[in-house]
């Protein structure tokens, strides 16, 4: 018997609709504050349901909002089934779905399987307990290496910290064991050969599902099976994606056994009416994309590639190119991504000489080398409007849709993400981008609430308030609103076919129904092909289309 979604939503009963969606993706602390606080909230998400609407998005994905010490921004969970009460409560969670559902917008939320929090009941029973223990084994507890087990029990190294063992110590364990980390400290590895933890997971899906929400966002879905035979392989540097696609054999990421733990998941997914379905964050060589979306495991994966494909036109074709090939040769759906929160913004990477560093740059905080700000959101518009008209699926992340920059300034003393506080001078780390959204030109912290905002926000944001743009037709928001709502209007088949033009950098395609886009990455103005134009990301000069612009149209 398949449990079904409430009736009173305004959802499409598509079974397919996550095929072809476009997905906002909510940083929940830092998308709106409805009780002053400094930190976005779930009511606040409420509060700004109409401002969703006003997108014509088909769903959103909330990162993290579960109770957590937020060593690492929330992705360290100390209770799975619970509301972080900063943000509000279960209640708050489910007027919140209710009202999404009612306008139509279906709900992510995300699932950090890899690790806990320090905090969670689990591991600090863990530390409590003794080594052999049951509940050791929910972790990955070790003795140490040396004389006295002084030295950790491998080489391995994390990605925010030296080591990706930290002595139990630190948490005021007194066995002299090691446990594993991938990530910070506070987020120790789960052992996914323990069952408990298995149908711990299952539980929390079905909690979720049962409210109704609708997909899940799979954190470091690649990372959950290890190699923890003994003596451990030696991997004294971060296994990177070759070694990851080592035919299924790394240590760490992208191993075979972790499509038994997502076909297990996908049992509970079917149970729904609709499926619930899941994308997965998996940072495998693009060859192994298919395997974690396949309707049998996770239906669909994030393609990152586009994160890092300079805006230049044989870049972003063969980029494209090689996706839909691969979606189409394994019948899964492309998922196209500019941003996240984990990235430099979108319009700061295309607002700068390309040649740059990116990570000194950051460093320098923005001030090694100029940034363009007005091209760079002007290049990620039409970067943008290019994605949309895409076959598949489009993740954007909140505040891409008002052009922002990321916020490179921050001082150390407000930096909050262990990227840099764990690799101190390293790496300025993705504060920049999870920078409470301006949703007016004034006020204390401009709109996200009534008081301040937990990240300190610019004075340039003023510019790029919701509020400013929602006046200006030709603003990012007002593109991106016309550009969602044409792209659920015109929707269709998951083809594309290329059409020459007289330009290296000018790229056109179409979509079966007759949607052309066409995109000038640089250079001269081209002329505008004849058709009925439905939206250009910037104006059209003398009917030609300027460097870094993309117009969608439609012939006949
Ligand atoms: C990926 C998340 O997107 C990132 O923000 C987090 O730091 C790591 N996974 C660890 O959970
Ligand atoms: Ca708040």
């Amino acid at each position: 018997m398949s449990k079904t979604t409430k009736k009173s939503s305004g959802l499409s009963t598509d079974k397919n609709w996550w095929r072809q969606a476009a997905i906002y993706q909510i940083y929940p602390r830092s998308f709106a504050d409805s009780n002053g606080d400094g930190i976005g909230d779930i009511k606040g998400i409420t509060s700004r349901i109409p401002y969703l609407k006003s997108l014509a998005i088909d769903a959103v994905w909330l990162s993290p909002f579960y109770p957590s010490a937020l060593a690492d921004g929330g992705y360290d969970v100390d209770d799975y089934r619970n509301v972080d009460p900063k943000l509000g409560t279960l209640a708050d969670f489910d007027e919140m779905l209710a009202g999404l559902h009612k306008q139509g917008i279906r709900v992510f939320v995300d699932i950090v399987p890899n690790h806990s929090s320090n905090l969670h009941e689990w591991f600090k029973e863990a530390i409590d307990a003794k080594p052999g223990s049951k509940a050791r084994d929910r972790y990955v507890f070790r003795d140490g290496k040396g004389a006295n087990g002084e030295l950790p029990p491998s080489d391995w190294v994390s990605h925010f910290a030296p080591s990706a063992w930290t002595h139990e110590s630190t948490f005021g364990g007194k066995n002299g064991q090691w446990f594993l980390h991938w990530f910070a400290p506070e987020q120790p590895d789960f052992n996914w050969e323990n069952r408990e933890v298995q149908k711990d997971f299952l539980k929390t899906l079905t909690f979720w599902s049962d409210r109704g929400v609708d997909g899940f966002r799979i954190d470091v879905a690649h990372g959950l099976a290890k190699d923890l035979s003994e003596p451990f392989r030696s991997m004294p540097v971060h296994e990177g994606l070759e070694q990851r696609g080592n035919k299924g054999k790394g240590i760490w990421g992208d191993r075979n056994e972790v499509f038994a733990i997502y076909k297990e998941w996908r049992k509970v997914f079917n149970q729904y009416d609709p499926p619930r379905v899941a994308v997965a964050e998996a940072y495998v060589h693009p060859e192994r994309l298919p395997l974690y979306a396949s309707t049998k495991t996770l239906g669909q994966c994030f393609d990152f590639r586009f994160i890092e494909t300079p805006f230049e036109a044989a870049a972003y074709k063969a980029a494209t190119q090689e996706a839909v090939d691969l979606a189409k040769k394994n019948k899964s759906s492309c998922t196209w991504t500019l941003s996240n929160h984990d990235q430099i913004r979108h319009a700061t990477k295309m607002g700068l000489n390309p040649a740059v560093e990116r990570r000194d740059w950051m460093l320098s905080n923005g001030t090694s080398h100029p940034i363009d700000m007005k091209s760079g959101t002007q290049n990620a518009l039409a970067a943008t409007l290019y994605i949309l008209g895409l076959p598949g699926s489009t993740y954007m992340y909140q505040g891409e849709e008002l052009g922002l920059h990321e916020v490179t300034d921050i001082p150390e003393k407000d930096i909050q993400d262990p990227q840099y506080l764990r690799n101190l001078k390293v790496d300025k780390g993705r504060d920049g981008c999870r920078v409470p959204l301006p949703w007016t030109s004034s006020g204390s912290s401009f709109g996200f609430g009534s008081g301040g905002a937990h990240l300190p926000q610019p004075k340039w944001f003023a510019d790029y308030s919701v509020e400013v743009e929602e006046k200006d037709s030709l603003s990012p928001l007002s593109i991106y609103r016309k550009a969602l709502k044409l792209r659920s209007e015109l929707q269709t088949k998951e083809d594309i076919k290329w059409h020459k033009t007289k330009d290296i950098s000018v790229l056109h395609y179409s979509r079966p129904n007759g949607w052309h886009c066409i995109t000038n990455f640089r250079g001269h103005a081209y002329p505008m092909p004849k058709g009925e134009i439905l939206v250009a990301s910037s104006p059209l000069v003398n009917g030609r289309i300027t460097a870094g612009t993309t117009v969608w149209f439609k012939k006949k």
